[in-house]
């Protein structure tokens, strides 16, 4: 489905979240989790009402050895093909063709291919140029055409480089420009090391959503300096309706010095369900699911909202119990 199909749901009520916790949020652990245990966290964020999940990547397993066995974890995603199991889109991250080719193999239904802002970042994640990513982008794109798979295209640093510092709009513009055609579900503006402020945001989106239409775009945010609740905010203001989260505000990039948690799924969830839109979310199972992402990983700080979480459903809960047993008393 193309971006201009779904324009209309940008200005509807509900957000996509997309939860990246398995493949931005694993990707630079220091413990590395074998599939079984990647798994259980998928399993966890499936039952949570999260309409996507980021489930892993096909990347050289050399250079990032948490993503290796992403073939086999995809194999075993829980909901895929049971009937009457909760509809959770899945998608995978691919930074080049080879990837893009073991996603195929593996059964990929949605690839992610990775762009860039900046010609450092393009050669230390990618080694490649900007343009050969982007070259690559359009073959995966055709590709993709003909196989029936759906592409995101995510820009990686488009609110700052670790290497070159800012980046000038006018790549953006470009990006945008050159993708506002193109056959792709979204083209997400990820601030890969949390560089990006409220104002920057607004200002850079409110241009490309008029020129493109805002369905276009997703927005993509890490927390480094404590921005990233209020750049998703900066974005929703300009209409953006789909973010990427990670659970537990796990999250980093080996490739980006500096770059930290990404913004947790929890704090934007709780955030856009009191602003009061769809999210479908399970307040109760998404708190379960942040437990388990510090359970298994020992670094998931928690979102800042987690704490306030659990004392609100504890409230519920027994609130419940005692209407369960003042029916057991009438009885
Ligand atoms: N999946 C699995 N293996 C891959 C791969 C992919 N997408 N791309 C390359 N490789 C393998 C090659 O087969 C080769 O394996 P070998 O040493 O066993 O022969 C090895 O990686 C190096 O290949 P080479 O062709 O020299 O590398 P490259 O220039 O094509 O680039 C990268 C390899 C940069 C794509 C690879 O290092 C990589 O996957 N980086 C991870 C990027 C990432 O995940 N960043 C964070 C998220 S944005
Ligand atoms: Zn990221």
């Amino acid at each position: 489905m193309t971006c201009q199909e779904t324009g209309n749901q940008a200005t509807a009520n509900r957000v996509t979240i997309n939860e990246v916790g398995p493949r931005d949020g694993l990707q630079s652990q220091s413990r590395i989790l074998p599939v079984a245990g990647r798994l259980r966290l998928i399993e966890a964020l499936h039952g949570t009402g999260l309409a996507r999940i980021e489930a892993g990547s096909f990347v050289s397993p050399k250079a990032v050895p948490a993503m290796a066995g992403t073939g086999s974890l995809l194999q075993s995603l829980p909901g895929r093909g049971e009937p009457g199991a909760a509809k959770v889109d899945y998608s995978v991250l691919v930074p080049n063709l080879k990837g893009y080719e073991l996603a195929v193999e593996a059964g990929a239904e949605s690839v992610t291919m990775v762009i860039y802002a900046s010609e450092t970042m393009a050669r230390k994640n990618a080694r490649m140029s900007m343009a050969e990513a982007e070259r690559t982008a359009w073959q995966i794109i055709g590709l993709a055409r003909d196989a029936g798979i759906e592409v995101i295209v995510i820009a990686a640093v488009s609110f700052g480089c670790p290497f070159e510092g800012e980046v000038p709009p006018g790549t953006l513009h470009g990006i945008a420009e050159r993708f506002a055609d193109a056959d792709i579900h979204r083209l997400v503006l990820a601030d890969t090391i949390g560089a990006a402020n409220p104002a920057q945001v607004g200002d850079l989106l409110a241009p490309l959503a008029e020129r493109h239409g805002v369905g276009l775009f997703g927005c993509h945010f890490h927390d480094t300096r404590a921005m990233a609740l209020a750049n998703v905010l900066a974005a929703l203001q300009a209409g953006v309706r789909w973010f990427d989260s990670s659970i537990g505000g796990l999250g980093g990039c080996p490739f980006a010095p500096g770059a930290s948690g990404n913004v947790a799924t929890e704090d934007v969830a709780v955030m856009l369900q009191q602003m009061g839109f769809d999210t479908g979310i399970d307040f109760a199972a998404l708190l379960a699911a942040s437990d388990l992402a510090t359970e298994l990983t020992g670094t998931a700080p928690g979102g800042k909202v987690r704490e306030w979480l659990r004392g609100q459903l504890g409230k519920t809960n027994q609130i419940a119990s005692a209407m369960q047993a003042c029916r057991e008393d009438a009885k």
